[in-house]
């Protein structure tokens, strides 16, 4: 008898690297002080105002969350004045990426574009889903290819995604840009999902201009990811959210863990 075999797929993955923790580095190194600059999270740490509704819902531990975390994703939908119905919440942003590729597009069947190189988790989920990937260079100055990346794109394309400001260049494009994006892709390629990753959008030196948040309603095309784990200081609890698209954020429900967000989250958040 011998234990079944992980599928091949599986097997050629590189896994996702995370950064070393401060105290793997001291143990590996045998240094006394640590800096740790990886990970990108925040060297202000976590809010008091966050700490101190964590301490008061400690109790509330044994509880399971309420299903779907209705109170944040309609107070997440007030903060960026869209319908609840398209405000989706996961275990870090993480999470949303990999169920959104489980959930529009089949392996061997689809395929997905993003940028070389790109936040990593795009192409890993990529390839545990078996999908296609496609990747179109940054160019010499680090500025995104947006008429490479929708030559990449045809009928058989799901998904493509853009990080803005990107992760790790920190280019960030022109509002009107990703926009345009969205509009070649509607042609090019209907059946495709444009995602605007915007996990680093608060550090952009003018929000205003540049997130398509700020623009009005976004495009039918489209869906923009958020996190807690940078700009709030809350990497460790594990909390991203998402505008999508109303159809899509239905089938999002009906596939995510049911409790992928916890209480403690949820409060801090
Ligand atoms: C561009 C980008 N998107 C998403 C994430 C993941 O964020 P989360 O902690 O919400 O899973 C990161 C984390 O480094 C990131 O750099």
């Amino acid at each position: 008898m011998s234990a079944p075999s992980v599928l091949e797929r599986i097997q050629a993955l590189d896994a996702y690297a995370p950064g070393l923790s401060i105290a793997e580095i001291r143990q590996r190194h045998g240094l006394d002080q640590v800096i740790k600059l990886a990970s990108n999270e925040n060297p202000l740490g976590a809010s008091p105002l966050a700490q101190e509704a964590i301490r008061r819902h400690a109790g509330l531990a044994f509880r399971y969350p309420q299903g779907g975390n209705p109170r944040l994703t309609e107070a997440l939908a007030r903060l960026h004045d869209v319908a609840p119905e398209r405000m989706v919440v996961g275990n870090g942003s993480d999470e949303i990426i990999d169920l959104l590729i489980r959930m529009l597009a089949a392996p061997g069947e689809h395929s997905l574009v993003c940028c070389l190189p790109c936040f990593s988790i795009y192409p890993i989920q990529a390839r545990v889903a078996g999908v296609e990937l496609r990747r179109c260079a940054l160019r010499e100055d680090f500025s995104m290819d947006f008429d490479g990346l929708a030559a990449l794109a045809d009928a058989s394309t799901r998904l493509v995604f853009v990080t803005t400001p990107d992760n790790p260049s920190g280019y960030c494009p022109p509002r009107a840009d990703v926009a345009r994006l969205a509009r070649l892709l509607a042609e090019k390629a209907p059946e495709a999902l444009l995602v605007v990753d915007e996990a680093y959008m608060d550090f952009a030196e003018d929000e205003s201009a540049t997130s398509l948040l700020a623009d009005g309603p976004l495009p039918e095309n489209v869906a923009v990811l958020r996190t807690f784990s940078k700009s709030w200081g809350l990497a460790g609890l594990r909390l991203g959210y998402g505008i999508v698209p109303s159809s899509l954020a239905d089938g999002f429900w009906r596939c995510r863990l049911p409790f992928s967000v916890n209480v403690l989250a949820e409060e801090a958040a």
